[in-house]
């Protein structure tokens, strides 16, 4: 009795010291918190939010000029490349959804990295089947053929207003005069920083732009890139000069001298593809998302079809009910990505199935609400529980190796920062795009190809470069997303726009691997759930759990003491992170039709109006 007794003061007070402790410990690293609300910006006509103060003025400069929500995103993205390129640019890739006023339409482009024809499938093992460690992270051999510069000249081509050049003119200013680090997020607060900053020390041409001496250039200093200036040059005359030009045999030089994969075929052959989004109904709502080869919009669709018609409100705000069903609601759409998804190019992904009501009904019946499942419980779907949910015989996943590696997985550093980048943008007619690109991790593959100014992506570590075994974000995949020549690497980026009664509601996306999915998803249900501002809808704290490893990790502040007792009574295995993560930013429409803008105070990032 008196054991039981102690046991229960246990289980019902570690958790509270458990808090306690965590608590004291982040109020003495008060600097690396983020708990300030931010306010949105309101505005009638037209808006830019994006992860950089000086690429919202240039998105906001072309919607004054005329142009419309394309030409406005192009700008953007254009000076996100110079002035964050450490996260993102011209030298990766991305996705965009794009919602056409004219037709209510919204659509979809893949302009993600694709794999060299060189790859293979085991180029990252060594003679005996391991993986080299790094490989696909570091250096040429880590790089996918980029497809932001041809992304963007295709949406332009088919919707933009004012000319490409126009479109160009802010970055190249901003690339060959410079601009001014800030002091909130440079790649200095990158957690990784030691780690990049050796591999940017070993690529002559990357130390060169962004060291003095092999020393960063510091907040308050000017970061001149008098090469990338030229490059965009070049683009805003030529954009396939990227392709077929100076800029395409720049590129296939600096690989061909330094073990790289990427020919000039290969960029000859680089295709943005026009995809169709995934869309699903959530409460009045009507959410649209990036479709594979992106897992973002699958993941993000299921998860709210997991939630269904749970009245997460009426149980009050961080209520352990709602935390509890969200959080095994997100297992289960990770197991299923380990399994599933992949390039729809290569792979047969069940779309349909995995975002189908009647699925989530069936995964839901799983959760128990007194009691976390250990990960190892949770399942990704069956075949036949999926073919209940479609017309014809789908043949998923069938190579599935179900014993990923733990261990590996347990022990991989996880480090998703600032890198990749969002922007959303909405302009007078009500055209929207949101817009997710990335280089990948922390400056890429940290090389620069020579005399370009470009830093190339590090994206080739998004596939699973052995089944089981964890990328840089720790996710795991298997068959569905093994390299092949051409193949795109599977991502978790997000864009996505949101509609009620076919008007705009809501755009949102984020940086940060693996935690963009639940990222978005926070913010979907703190504006449509919550009815919280765009403003408080980005800032409030945010918690993640993948799946494996094993792990609900929380931002600090995130939940109360006794929401944290009552969360490890269930099970739950917390990790408590000390720094905030993600980067997010979105517009939402009032009912009125007024732009609400607001970008994460985690970042730097700000919303311009008009
Ligand atoms: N490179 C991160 C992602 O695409 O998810």
């Amino acid at each position: 009795m008196r054991q039981f007794y102690l046991y229960t003061l246990y289980t019902r007070f570690s958790g509270f010291v458990f808090y306690l402790c965590v608590t004291a410990l982040l109020f003495c690293n008060q600097k690396q918190i983020s708990a300030s609300i931010v306010l949105p910006l309101r505005a009638q006509k037209g808006m830019v939010v994006s992860a950089h103060p000086l690429a919202s003025d240039a998105g906001l400069q072309m919607l004054r000029k005329g142009g419309n929500a394309i030409d406005a995103a192009v700008a953007t993205a254009f000076v996100i490349s110079v002035v964050e390129p450490f996260s993102a640019g011209i030298g990766g890739g991305g996705f965009l959804l794009l919602r056409d006023s004219k037709t209510g339409e919204i659509r979809a482009l893949d302009f993600r990295e694709r794999a060299p024809l060189k790859a293979t499938r085991n180029m990252y093992l060594d003679a005996k089947g391991k993986v080299r460690a790094n490989a696909s992270v570091n250096g040429y051999l880590a790089v996918a053929t980029p497809g932001t510069v041809a992304g963007l000249y295709e949406v332009h081509r088919r919707y933009g207003k004012l000319p490409w050049r126009e479109l160009l003119k802010p970055a190249i200013a901003l690339a060959k005069d410079g601009f001014i680090l800030s002091s909130h997020v440079t790649w200095r607060s990158i957690p990784e920083y030691e780690n990049r900053k050796n591999v940017i020390l070993n690529n002559p041409a990357a130390r060169a732009i962004f060291t003095r001496q092999g020393d960063l250039y510091q907040p308050g200093e000017k970061l001149v890139q008098r090469d990338l200036a030229r490059s965009l040059t070049e683009i805003s005359r030529n954009p396939r000069s990227f392709y077929t030009g100076n800029i395409a045999r720049a590129i296939a030089a600096d690989m061909s001298k330094n073990g790289g994969l990427i020919t000039l075929a290969d960029l000859k052959l680089y295709k943005p593809i026009w995809r169709n989004p995934v869309c699903g109904n959530f409460r009045h709502a009507k959410v649209c998302s990036m479709p594979p080869p992106s897992s973002g919009g699958v993941h993000l669709l299921e998860m709210l079809n997991i939630i269904g018609t749970t009245n997460l409100k009426s149980l009050g705000w961080r209520h352990p009910d709602a935390i509890h069903l969200m959080v095994e609601a997100m297992k289960i759409a990770y197991a299923d990505r380990s399994k599933f998804l992949g390039d729809p190019d290569f792979v047969k992904v069940p779309v349909q199935q995995l975002i189908d009501p009647a699925y989530a009904r069936l995964r839901r019946a799983e959760i128990k609400m007194s009691r976390a499942r250990a990960a190892s419980e949770v399942k990704p779907a069956d075949i036949k529980m999926l073919q209940r949910f479609s017309k014809t015989k789908g043949r998923w996943g069938e190579n599935f190796t179900s014993s990923a590696d733990l261990s590996v997985i347990l022990n991989t550093p996880r480090h998703e920062s600032t890198e990749t980048s969002h922007l959303n943008v909405v302009d007078a007619q009500r055209n929207a795009v949101s817009l997710t690109f990335t280089i990948n991790t922390g400056f890429g593959a940290g090389i620069v190809a020579d005399g370009t100014g470009i830093v190339l992506n590090n994206e080739m570590d998004d596939f699973a470069v052995a089944p089981g075994v964890p990328n840089a974000f720790g996710l795991v995949g298997n068959e569905a997303n093994a390299i092949a020549p051409r193949k795109t690497p599977l991502s978790s980026m997000t864009p996505t726009i949101v509609t009620e009664n076919n008007r705009l509601r809501l755009l949102v996306g984020a940086p940060g691997g693996a935690t963009i999915i639940t990222q978005v998803l926070q913010v979907i249900l703190n504006v449509l759930e919550y009815n919280m501002d765009v403003g408080a809808a980005v800032s409030v704290p945010r918690f993640h759990h993948q799946w494996l490893p094993d792990e609900l990790r929380l931002e600090p502040f995130v939940f109360d003491a006794l929401t944290v007792v009552e969360l490890q009574r269930r099970g739950h295995k917390f990790k408590q992170e000390t720094t905030p993560w993600g980067n997010v930013n979105a517009i939402a429409l009032t009912p009125e039709g007024t732009l609400e803008g607001a970008a994460d105070p985690r970042g730097e990032g700000s919303p311009r109006g008009f």
